[in-house]
C-alpha cells in the first residue's frame, strides 16, 4: 500500500498517515489492546465492500446488490464458528457490531430490561468501561453490582461473585477483563451464574487470540453468550462478535440490527474474516505461545529488577505494573516518560487505587503488538532495561491531590521531559531497536 492517489488528492492526510507510520515503525509498542494486522487485512478492509449499504442479515436485506455480501457474511459467521469447533445448532454469531462497546450494549438491552441487575468486574480492578462503569451508556441504562478482585493477591475472588449472585440475583453475569494479568475460570463463572438462573457472558477481547492458539482455556461451552473485539489478539480490524446459544438468537440480532445500528461495514467483515483464516495456521498457535513466553520473561525481569505486578506475575498477554510504592499517582509521569522514549505504554488503575483513572498509580503493558513484530525472549531483555531505568527516574516526581497543584506540576514536567538528555538518548536505541522488526501490514 503506498497511498499513490492520497499523495496527490490530500496531501495533509497522506502527510499525518505517513507520519503516524513512522512513528509505529520505530516506537516499542507495549499497549496490550493494540496490535498489527497483516496487509490481507489491510487490503480487504480498503477495498469496494466499504462502499456497499446492507442492512439487515443474510439473504434479509432492506436494499438490493447484496449477492456477494450475503456469501462474504456468511463465510465470515462459518469461519468464527469453526475457530472454536462450535455446533451450528448450539451457537451462531453475529458478525455486524462497530466494535466491543456496542457489542456489550446490543446483548444487555437485546437480553435485558432496563433497569435490570448485572455483576461484573469493577473498572478499577480490571474491568471495562462497558461493563457498568458510571460514565459509560451501560452503568447509566442498568443496575451493576461489581465484584473485586483480593487486594492482596490481585487475583478474581470468586468466592466474592458466589456471594453477590445470591445476594443480588443478577440477571446476567460478566466475566472477561481489560486489565487482569490471569487465567479465568469461566467455567467456575458460568457455573456460579446458573445457580442463580442468570445468564452468563464472557467478554474475550482482550484474550481471544490467545484462546484460539491454545494459551488460555475457552469459555466455550461453558458461557451462553461470548463477546469479543476484533482487533486485539486476533489481529484484525476493528470490529466485534457476539457468539450466542442459539435460543438467544432473536434477541441478539435484533439488539444489533436495528436496535444499535444501522448499515454493517462489510468491508471490515471481510477483514474479520480474513483474520480469522490466518488465525487457523500453525503460524498462529506459535504466536499464541510467544506472546506467554514473551509476558512471562518480561516480568520476570521487572519483578528481579524490583518493579512491582499486581498479582506477583502474569499468565497471559499483560502485566500490570504497581508503582504505588514510589507514592500514589505516578503512572502518568511514567507513560509520558516513556513515550518520549518511543516506548508506548498506558496509564492504569491497580485494585484499590486511590488516585482517579486519569492519574493512576500504574502501568498496563502486553506483548502481543511486539510479538506480531518478531522479537522473542531475548529482546524483553533490553525492553526491560528501559523500562525499569525510567521509571526510576520518573516515578519519583510528586503527583499531588489537588486539581490546580496537578495541572501546574504536569505542564512543567512535560515541558522539562521533551529536553531530556537521559530519554533522548534512549529514544535513539529504541529506535535503531525498533526498525530491525518490520511491521507486517504496510512496510
Ligand atoms: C474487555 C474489553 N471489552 C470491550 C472493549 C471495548 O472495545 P472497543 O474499544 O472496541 O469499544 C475492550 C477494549 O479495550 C475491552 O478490553
Amino acid at each position: 500500500m503506498n497511498f499513490e492517489y492520497l499523495k496527490q488528492t490530500d496531501k495533509e492526510i497522506y502527510d499525518l498517515i505517513l507520519l503516524e507510520l513512522k512513528r509505529q515503525k520505530q516506537s516499542i509498542n507495549l499497549i496490550p489492546s493494540e496490535n498489527y494486522t497483516s496487509k490481507s487485512v489491510l487490503e480487504a478492509i480498503s477495498s469496494i465492500l466499504n462502499d456497499k449499504y446492507s442492512e439487515g442479515y443474510p439473504y434479509k436485506r432492506y436494499y438490493g446488490g447484496n449477492l456477494y455480501v450475503d456469501e462474504l457474511e456468511v463465510l465470515c459467521q462459518k469461519r468464527a464458528l469453526n475457530i472454536f469447533n462450535l455446533n451450528p445448532d448450539e451457537y451462531n454469531v453475529n458478525v455486524q457490531p462497530y466494535s466491543g462497546t456496542p457489542a456489550n450494549l446490543a446483548v444487555y438491552t437485546g437480553l435485558l430490561n432496563i433497569g435490570d441487575t448485572i455483576l461484573s468486574l469493577k473498572l478499577s480492578h480490571g474491568g471495562h468501561l462497558s461493563h457498568g462503569d458510571s460514565v459509560n451508556l451501560s452503568g447509566k441504562l442498568f443496575n451493576f453490582i461489581h465484584y473485586e478482585v483480593d487486594q492482596k493477591t490481585g487475583l478474581i475472588n470468586y468466592e466474592n461473585i458466589e456471594e453477590l449472585a445470591k445476594n443480588y440475583k443478577p440477571k446476567l453475569i460478566i466475566s472477561g477483563f481489560t486489565a487482569y494479568p490471569r487465567i479465568i475460570d469461566f467455567k467456575k463463572i458460568s457455573q456460579i451464574a446458573k445457580s442463580v438462573e442468570a445468564i452468563s457472558m464472557a467478554d474475550i477481547s482482550h484474550i481471544i487470540g490467545l484462546i484460539i492458539g491454545g494459551a488460555h482455556p475457552s469459555p466455550f461451552p461453558f458461557c451462553d453468550i461470548v463477546t469479543t473485539t476484533t482487533h486485539k489478539t486476533l489481529r484484525g480490524p476493528r470490529g466485534a462478535l457476539i457468539f450466542y446459544k442459539k435460543e438467544f438468537g432473536e434477541k441478539i440480532n435484533k439488539a444489533v440490527f436495528p436496535g444499535m445500528q444501522g448499515g454493517p461495514h462489510e468491508n471490515i467483515i471481510a477483514g474479520i474474516a480474513v483474520a480469522l483464516k490466518e488465525a487457523q495456521s500453525k503460524n498462529f498457535k506459535n504466536y499464541a505461545k510467544q506472546i506467554i513466553l514473551n509476558s512471562k520473561t518480561l516480568a520476570k525481569l521487572l519483578i528481579d529488577n524490583d518493579i512491582k505486578l499486581v498479582s506477583g506475575g502474569t499468565d497471559n498477554h499483560l502485566i500490570l505494573l504497581d508503582l504505588r510504592k514510589f507514592g500514589p499517582g505516578r503512572g502518568y509521569f511514567i507513560e509520558k516518560a516513556l513515550e518520549t522514549a518511543d516506548i508506548i505504554v498506558n496509564k492504569n488503575s491497580v485494585p484499590g487505587d486511590t488516585f482517579p483513572p486519569y492519574y493512576p498509580s500504574g502501568i498496563r503493558i502486553g506483548t502481543p503488538a511486539i510479538t506480531t513484530r518478531g522479537m522473542k525472549e531475548k529482546e524483553m531483555i533490553k525492553i526491560s532495561e528501559w523500562l525499569t531505568k525510567i521509571i526510576k527516574k520518573f516515578a519519583i516526581n510528586d503527583m499531588p491531590d489537588d486539581k490546580e497543584k496537578r495541572q501546574i506540576i504536569i505542564k512543567e514536567f512535560n515541558e522539562k521531559i521533551k529536553e531530556d538528555e537521559f530519554l533522548n538518548k534512549i529514544r535513539k536505541e529504541v529506535n535503531d531497536f525498533a526498525l530491525q522488526f518490520p511491521l507486517p501490514g504496510l512496510n
